[in-house]
């Protein structure tokens, strides 16, 4: 199911919202996300540094851990904020985060002078791997035990 306008708003409502926590000391990027559920539930994140850079985690990813740690697992739509004048889409791990749970959602991209884009996860992330493959691996894996 796709989101209403209406639904849009309120999404890119939260992510400006979660922004706001955005712990960026060291990029000061601050990104903001909320991603609704199928039910229509919303859960936001932010980016969160850390002195060990690779320790950082995006604000999509953010917001997805927090939804599946409250046992929600498929999504209709994402919305993304940041400060940046231009459209930020996420980065590789997160399209394959979000990709593991609902491969066909709706990505609302956003502007900080206000400007929305609609796309969608299969575009960005065309070619996610074959999950049926890693299954029949690993039943192979397991029928030798
Ligand atoms: N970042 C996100 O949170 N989401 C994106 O889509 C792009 C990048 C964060 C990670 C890091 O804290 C900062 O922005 C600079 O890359």
């Amino acid at each position: 199911m796709r989101t209403s306008h209406k639904e849009q708003a309120l999404l890119i409502q939260h992510a400006r919202q979660a922004q706001r926590s955005a712990y960026a000391s060291y990029s000061n990027f601050h990104v903001g996300a909320a991603v609704m559920t199928d039910e229509g539930e919303i859960f936001d994140g932010c980016n969160i540094e850390n002195s060990s850079y690779s320790l950082t985690i995006c604000a999509e990813r953010t917001a997805v851990f927090k939804a599946v740690s409250a046992g929600k697992k498929k999504f209709r739509s994402i919305a993304i904020t940041s400060d940046d004048q231009g459209f930020i889409t996420p980065c590789g791990a997160c399209r394959q985060v979000l990709s593991e749970f609902s491969p066909h959602m709706e990505i609302i991209l956003t502007a900080a002078s206000g400007k929305k884009k609609i796309t969608t996860l299969d575009k960005l992330f065309p070619t996610p791997p074959d999950l049926k493959k890693l299954s029949r691996h690993s039943s192979k894996k397991n029928s030798k035990k």
